[in-house]
């Protein structure tokens, strides 16, 4: 049978299951990478798992999103980080070093490995002909202790790229036409399998922008075939060893076929709130922008930051325009300031920042109130600038340079200038000193780990006893987003010490819940939530699973659950039901006395529970939609506990 990319990739890892669309199976995972957002927990997770060495072929444990050093709290992660690395057999990538997603696409990326990292841009990698899946931080110490991934199996959709794309169209512009075809929902389960005579013109580096904004439509992954580009690369990061050739067989069957005439795109942005906001520049108004950022794991590549340079070389940046520029990696930096265009970008007015995430979360550089930024990053959502009212709109390092220019929104081919038609260097001045090699296990053994105050203990839980007996700690609405859960911003930086981050519990829902909650477990009942229907949209925070489980949290009965959410619950051994009537909501309130006589029994025997609520003196049935292996985690209390 002719198979796919995708098909072929993942049936070479797969360790159960079949690989028929929407099937539960789990693939051997070669390797892993973490951020230190994620990476303190999970590490906390591996520690616990009390596996001497990570078992991948490699794992990388990289310092890119906090590296701003208010207080100790993060520079105590980082040191915690290092030693880990150096003790378990990671390499480290040392703050300064550049964006996990740049660096492991020019340092350790291989053709027709697997991936996973506790970042949800991981699918970057899938331009190097990998399969590369955004994973929470305890799949990820999993797969560090070598055991299996479980995912759906993915429908593979074929995006067919014909013809080249003209001056001033670039990859970014590929993508935002993908957004605007498949949108931002809907896609899940699917992987973007690319290819076509387009495909042979496109760079690694270009690849990578579309692999990487695919996970804003959602999908598992995307990725496209190791090729003679792809050869290219590879040399020129001086691993040319590490190319093996690996395409879809011709005739492969798709689950769906998509087509783009590179030839006929145009500048594209995503408008403000949403990456799948989609329109031509030339029908945008020229609103004012007074903030253009260059940089995140996006377009940050040499060619990006040197296009713009080429754009900008001799002029000045316009008076109102604020200009960032946050290269993708340290080499980036390094080949762009040994070829000249660091100076043509400084000179232009071009504000240097680190090589490292920065503006892209919110970290620093929020535009003026009120004010239009434009940025060549992956996501535009309201609020994520640091600026409330302000309006992001997200275009190509071209269509970045024009608005620096002009200082309002320009399709960049009304410069008419010519196009600075940017090849990639033969060979890349290459210096891996920032990424620490792991130790030998022998001089591993006796390494220390340090734990700074800010490093607290990783939390347990008890298997699921026989019954329940929980008070409704709280009661909320529909939509609750892990946001509404677990705050991230400031209170981010307790994310290593969960006993310090649970204080903070839908802090900005009912700021006394947490002393409340752990009132109800200090008086040996379980805390129970009542929700509405979406509950835990948002992101895939594990921590806000983690807290309420450190808190004594045993169930959440809600109308519905958003998917990932879900998976983070039952990873951390709390039990996510559904209302088999939904008018049952309005039967239960706070403070409530709930019983579930034979919950483990009802677990393992079918798919709903019988709850008695002793305050209202009523019953209702409740439902679970769970895999065997879900249950299984369930009443062991946790993904850890049954490890
Ligand atoms: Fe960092 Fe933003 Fe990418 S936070 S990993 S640069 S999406």
């Amino acid at each position: 049978m002719k198979k796919t990319l995708t098909q072929k990739i993942l049936e070479h890892h797969l360790v159960s299951g079949t690989c028929i669309p929407g099937r539960e199976i789990s693939i051997r995972i070669d390797q892993t990478l973490t951020q230190d957002a994620t990476g303190t927990m999970a590490y906390l997770q591996f520690e616990s798992m009390h596996v001497p060495r990570v078992k991948t072929e490699l794992s990388v444990s990289y310092v890119d999103h906090n590296t701003v050093q208010i207080g100790f709290e993060n520079a105590d992660d980082h040191r915690y980080l290092q030693s880990v690395a150096e003790k378990f057999g990671l390499y480290f990538s040392r703050a300064g070093n550049g964006i996990c997603h740049q660096v492991h696409l020019e340092r350790f990326g291989r053709p027709g490995k697997t991936l996973i990292g506790s970042d949800s841009h991981t699918p970057t990698g899938g331009a190097l002909g990998m399969i590369a899946i955004g994973a929470g931080g305890l799949d990820v110490a999993l797969a560090m202790a070598g055991e299996p991934f479980y995912l759906t199996c993915p429908r593979v959709i074929n995006i067919h790229l014909e013809g080249h794309l003209q001056p001033w169209v670039s990859a970014k512009d590929i993508i935002l036409k993908v957004l605007d075809l498949f949108g931002t929902k809907g896609n899940v389960g699917s992987v973007f399998e690319y290819g076509g005579p387009g495909v042979e013109t496109l760079s690694v580096p270009e690849r990578a922008t579309i692999t990487n904004m695919g996970a804003e439509c959602g999908v598992t992954t995307s990725i496209f075939p190791s090729d003679a580009m792809t050869l290219r690369f590879l040399k020129a990061q001086q691993r040319e060893e590490d190319w093996l050739e690996f395409a879809a067989d011709h005739g492969a069957q798709y689950d769906r076929v998509v087509e783009i005439d590179l030839s006929k795109l145009e500048p594209l942005t995503a408008m403000p709130h949403s990456p799948g906001n989609i329109a031509r520049i030339r029908d945008c108004e020229p609103v004012p922008i007074r903030q253009v950022c260059l940089g995140s794991c996006t377009n940050s590549s040499y060619k990006d930051l040197a296009t713009a340079a080429k754009i900008l070389k001799g002029t000045v940046a316009h008076p109102d325009v604020s200009f960032i520029i946050a290269p993708g990696s340290k080499q980036v930096l390094e080949n762009l300031a040994r070829d000249g265009y660091l100076a043509d970008l400084l000179a232009a007015g071009a504000r240097l920042m680190e090589n490292a995430c920065g503006f892209c979360i919110g970290n620093s550089q929020s535009p003026p109130s009120g004010s239009a930024s434009l940025r060549t990053s992956n996501r535009n959502f309201f609020g994520r600038s640091g600026t409330r009212d302000a309006q992001v709109y997200l275009a190509s390092p071209e269509s970045a340079a024009a608005a620096v220019l002009t200082g309002h929104l320009t399709d960049p081919r009304d410069l008419n200038l010519p196009y600075p038609d940017i090849s990639l260097p033969e060979r890349f001045h290459v210096d891996d000193r920032l990424i620490i090699e792991p130790m030998d296990p022998e001089s591993a053994a006796g390494a220390p780990i340090y734990r700074g105050p800010n490093i607290g203990p990783p939390p347990a839980n008890e298997p699921l006893p026989d019954s329940l007996d929980g008070i409704v700690t709280l009661k909320v609405g529909d939509h609750i987003t892990t946001d509404h859960i677990i705050p991230a911003g400031e209170r981010m930086k307790y994310r290593s010490n969960i006993p310090k981050y649970a204080e903070y519990l839908f802090e900005i829902v009912d700021h006394t819940f947490f002393r409340r909650a752990m009132q109800i477990k200090e008086s040996g009942h379980s805390n129970i939530i009542v929700a509405g229907t979406s509950y835990g949209q948002g992101s895939s925070r594990e921590h806000a699973a983690i807290c309420p489980m450190y808190v004594g949290v045993k169930a959440i009965l809600a109308k519905s659950f958003e998917r990932i959410h879900a998976a983070n619950l039952i990873n951390f051994g709390i039990l996510p039901l559904t209302f088999l009537d939904e008018e049952d909501y309005d039967r239960l309130a706070d403070g409530d006395r709930l019983l579930f006589p034979d919950i483990r029994s009802s677990l393992v025997d079918g798919d709903r529970v019988r709850l008695l609520n002793d305050t209202g003196g009523i019953s209702m049935e409740v439902a679970f939609e769970l895999t065997n292996r879900q249950k299984k985690i369930l009443l062991a209390g946790g993904v850890l506990n049954r490890f």
